[in-house]
């Protein structure tokens, strides 16, 4: 399967069960999915796992990650420091579709705690289903770099 169609995902306790559901979800949508954990609803450190998921995109081995936790703000805190990682939580999906389209974002992240599970594949499926538009805002995304 290319790397097109793979995707790491990982996440706290507090999101344990809907990064279960969206697995199932990608599978079920034809994608390889590599989870990070966590592995059970036992307290653990979003950090840990936000890191996982965030060094695979940084370093190119993965194109695309999803992460989430309770609120959501903790991975994106996480991720976000990493070179080249563009990670963006959405709640809505007027943000999931913009994300992609004007931000190249390769990371979602995800409230468990904030979204229900229908909009969370919703938003899931968006995401994956827009492509950047480039241009001008190719020398935009770029320049959060340097
Ligand atoms: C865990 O209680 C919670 O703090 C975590 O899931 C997340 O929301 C942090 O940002």
């Amino acid at each position: 399967m290319g790397k097109g169609r793979s995707i790491i995902i990982g996440s706290d306790h507090a999101a344990y069960e809907l990064k279960e559901k969206i697995k199932t979800y990608l599978i079920n949508i034809g994608y390889s999915v590599e989870d990070a954990g966590a592995k059970n609803t036992a307290s653990v450190n979003y950090a840990d796992y936000g890191k996982k998921v965030a060094a695979a995109v940084s370093s190119g081995q993965y194109l695309k990650g999803i992460l989430l936790c309770g609120t959501g703000l903790g991975m994106s805190m996480t991720a976000n420091r990493f070179p080249n990682v563009r990670a963006a939580l959405c709640s809505d999906i007027f943000s999931a579709k913009m994300s992609r389209l004007h931000n190249d974002s390769n990371i979602l992240v995800l409230g468990g705690r904030i979204v229900g599970d229908i909009l969370a594949f919703e938003l899931v499926q968006t995401w994956l289903d827009t492509e950047f538009e480039g241009g001008r805002h190719l020398e935009r995304i770029q320049s959060i770099e340097h």
